[in-house]
């Protein structure tokens, strides 16, 4: 009854694997963990409490236009002051681990090197009740949220400069002295293609740097074409330079493990043409590959090369290998697929980063007219396409390309997967019977159960985004991704949500075992 996730259809789809059968722990390997992720600007609010310096995320969401539904984290979920209650829910959830963000701004406020032990003390607190709890912390270092005083630092320029890298290491050398000996799972950056495209090369996101502005809400002026690249140059290396940091000072006594968590959306062909196969599959590098590779002790795919010439910067020797040797696991967030359709004519303003490097374009319908999934959430905010499918995909590419043994040595942990609701005021009722989401959830758990038991993938953990509906950056409080529900017209009062819903379950309340 597991049914097969073959390669020979196009989108093959688990039938029949879900009714009647239960899914639970038993269907996962003994020691797989499951969890519930979250990052720092999405849910604690308390923006000007607690001695927290400003970010870059509070400037962007305070811009009119900026974001969707005009609200902004200043609030958000509260979770700075209802943390012991949000712990108390991960406990009914029956979760393993708690994926969570540290807010650098709240470490290291200003420039003065000054730590705010306000700050200190608050993620002190948070570690200890979550250990207190039965629940294993896995802590990022960065979700986006650059303290400000280092986006304004003319030395600096955020990611824009290599010198990030030193301040980056010297907030990541703090964290693993304060925390270190509690938590012992970091995560260095989330999402390095998010923070360099988003970001710098359409500007939807902080610090909204882009040429053009898609929205005709005005940005700041940034070159797209150039800047994505630069960016997660700068973040790998970053990255990397923290990472040893860990190694040398603090692994072997403290016994933990670091790695980073990247994105990417899966792509299928448009059609069967030979030039749609390898559109996807350059698209598939553009993304996935253009963080994996240069971790795997590669240089950038020379998809890229091609595609960005000399604006994708080179690898000193020396970044080569420290890059090569910087992850003890991948944490790779799934959340959805495309169509790719080459598309040799396809001009784009030339400064607008886009598509136009790949030289494709990525499509919701393929060429005979089929919709790559149900699409979740309105048309023109919708990213997300249900495709539980293309998770077995993405595992098995990542390792026909860097090699079963490779992986074995660096396994993999979805650090987040979920999907959204999107309605302002959504009731909660409403919210709450949201099958579609359910499905979403169950069917991508039940395609992963299935592939670590027939392929033997090396995942080792799951964690649902989120575990409450929070400031969804561009998006809003208004998209609701959150496995429980948050009233943010009435004090940020959480209801169980999807967990209920699951017939004994998932990855919710109680998981059989
Ligand atoms: C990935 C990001 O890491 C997270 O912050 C975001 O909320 C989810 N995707 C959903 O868009």
């Amino acid at each position: 009854f597991f049914g097969n996730c073959g390669e020979k259809q196009r989108n093959p789809r688990l039938t029949g694997f879900y009714k009647g059968h239960r899914l639970g722990r038993k269907d996962f390997p003994s020691g797989f963990q499951f969890g519930v992720a979250t990052a720092a600007y999405q849910i604690e609010g308390a923006a000007f409490e607690g001695g927290r310096g400003l970010s870059i995320w509070d400037v962007f969401s305070h811009i009119q236009g900026n974001i969707v539904d005009g609200t902004t984290g200043d609030v958000a979920c509260d979770h700075y002051h209802l943390y012991k209650d949000d712990i108390s829910i991960m406990k009914k959830l029956g979760i393993d681990v708690y994926r969570f963000s540290i807010s650098w701004s709240r470490i290291f406020p200003d420039g003065s090197g000054q730590l705010n032990l306000e700050g200190v003390s608050f993620y002190n607190s948070l570690i200890d009740c979550l250990l207190e709890a039965g629940i294993e912390p896995y802590v990022t270092l960065y979700h986006w949220d650059l303290p400000l005083w280092l986006e304004n630092d003319v030395n600096v320029k955020g990611f824009l400069t290599k010198n990030i890298e030193k301040y980056f290491t010297i907030y990541a050398e703090n964290c693993f002295k304060l925390f270190g000996d509690r938590v012992k799972s970091w995560v260095t950056i989330n999402e390095v293609r998010t923070i360099a495209v988003e970001g710098y090369g359409d500007g939807s996101k902080a610090p909204g740097r882009c040429s053009i502005s898609t929205s005709g809400i005005p940005k700041s002026r940034g070159d797209s074409s150039t800047e994505p690249y630069i960016v997660a140059h700068n973040a790998l290396l970053a990255h990397a330079a923290a990472v040893q940091v860990y190694r040398k000072t603090f692994q072997a006594e403290q016994k933990g493990r670091i790695g980073i968590a990247v994105d990417g959306k899966w792509f299928e062909p448009y059609s069967d043409t030979s030039e749609d196969e390898a559109a996807a599959q350059r698209c598939i590098e553009f993304e996935i590959a253009w963080i994996l590779d240069p971790l795997f002790g590669m240089d950038y795919p020379a998809s890229m090369r091609k595609g960005a010439g000399d604006r994708l910067p080179k690898f000193s020797e020396e970044e080569h290998n420290i890059l090569a040797d910087s992850v003890d696991f991948i944490g790779y967030n799934y959340y959805t697929a495309y169509y790719a359709k080459h598309s040799e004519a396809y001009i784009e303003p030339a400064e607008r980063w886009h598509l136009t490097d790949r030289l494709a374009t990525t499509e919701t319908s393929n060429s005979d007219g089929n919709l790559i999934g149900e699409r979740f959430g309105p048309p023109d905010l919708g990213w997300i396409f249900n495709c539980p499918w293309a998770l077995p995909k993405v595992l098995k590419w990542i390792e026909q390309r860097y090699g079963k043994q490779q992986i074995a040595k660096i396994p993999i942990l979805i650090t987040e997967n979920g999907t959204m609701d999107m309605a302002r005021n959504l009731p909660s009722d409403v919210a709450c019977n949201d099958l579609k989401r359910i499905e979403y959830l169950k069917a991508t758990l039940q395609h992963l159960a299935v592939c670590i038991k027939e392929h033997e993938y090396q995942v080792k953990g799951y964690f649902a985004w989120s575990l409450l509906d929070n400031f969804e950056w561009n998006s809003g409080l208004g998209c609701r991704f959150g496995l429980y529900y948050v009233d943010f017209e009435n004090k940020q009062m959480r209801m169980a949500c999807l967990p209920d819903c699951f017939d004994q379950p998932i990855m919710g309340i109680e998981l059989s075992t």
